[in-house]
């Protein structure tokens, strides 16, 4: 069925490997099984189960609506799909924060009831106690640092994080401490680049970058955003690949137009 049979699994370890190989490490987001089926036969290697799915899949405003049960429904549809990447699950706003005994439940329920491989949370030394908590039951854990937007009314804002000098250490610093706790990478999302560079020079685990330049050991976009599907977000991070919604709004008047005139279906398209 597919292309990738046989083909060795993305593993914790390969995007290890990967680092030290100075091999750049490919993630976009997918949140349903058709679309996660073109991720991984174009050989992507993690696939992100990401809360923006409160965004572009449920047009939400933010992350924080998105359910621990959503995350699960979407996180497995992914992974029925699946036969080469890695897929990460983020935890969800109020699944980690505040009772580790918790976060560890929520996220073992997540790796029982979807399949995912491994799970993503944002923050620092703040969720250091649920980190190290999951990881004890073997769970593998991607750390999320910068613009964490799980945190935006905290922020108020999406602007670039980490620009002025107290803010950069203290990223650094959490960096290490995640690294240090044994999370397998960081996410790191709109900092300035010479400051992600330095972090992926600093730590040994992948640093993978949305926004954060060139000198990180891999990049992550949501893939409707890189597709054009939606036409609304266009920060300077982002490249578009495609024009999706034109493309799709295009496809969708013509079928309208060919049902009203009595055009579809013509004999062929019949029983
Ligand atoms: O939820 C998400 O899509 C993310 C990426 C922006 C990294 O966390």
């Amino acid at each position: 069925m597919s292309v990738h049979k046989n083909v060795k699994r993305v593993t914790t370890h390969v995007l290890h490997e990967m680092k030290e190989n100075g091999e750049k490490i490919s993630m976009l987001t997918g949140y349903d099984y058709s679309m996660a089926r073109i991720l991984d036969t174009a050989g992507i290697d993690v696939i992100l189960v990401g809360d923006s799915a409160s965004n572009v899949m449920a047009g939400h405003e933010t992350t924080l609506p998105i359910t621990l049960d959503q995350m699960i429904y979407h996180a497995s549809s992914v992974v029925r799909a699946v036969e080469r990447a890695l897929v990460v699950v983020d935890m969800p706003f109020g699944s980690y924060q505040g009772n580790s005994k918790e976060a560890l439940s929520n996220a073992i329920r997540i790796m029982k009831e979807s399949g995912g491989h491994a799970v993503k949370m944002e923050g620092g030394q703040e969720i250091i106690e649920s980190i190290s908590r999951i990881l004890t039951a073997g769970i593998p854990v991607m750390g999320h640092l910068g613009l964490t937007p799980q945190s935006i009314y905290k922020f108020g804002t999406y602007v670039v994080r980490a620009k002025e000098e107290e803010e950069a250490d203290r990223l650094i610093e959490d960096a290490k401490a995640l690294q240090e706790a044994g999370c397998f990478a960081i996410v790191l999302e709109k900092i300035p680049a010479k400051l992600a560079a330095r972090v992926a020079k600093e730590v040994s685990i992948p640093i993978i970058g949305i926004g954060a330049g060139n000198g990180v050991d891999g990049q992550v976009l949501v893939a409707h955003d890189m597709l054009g599907i939606n036409n609304e977000f266009n920060p300077r991070f982002l490249r578009k690949y495609h024009n999706l919604f034109e493309e799709m709004l295009g496809s969708f008047q013509r079928y309208i137009e060919d049902v009203r005139r009595g055009d579809f279906p013509n004999e062929n398209e019949q029983y």
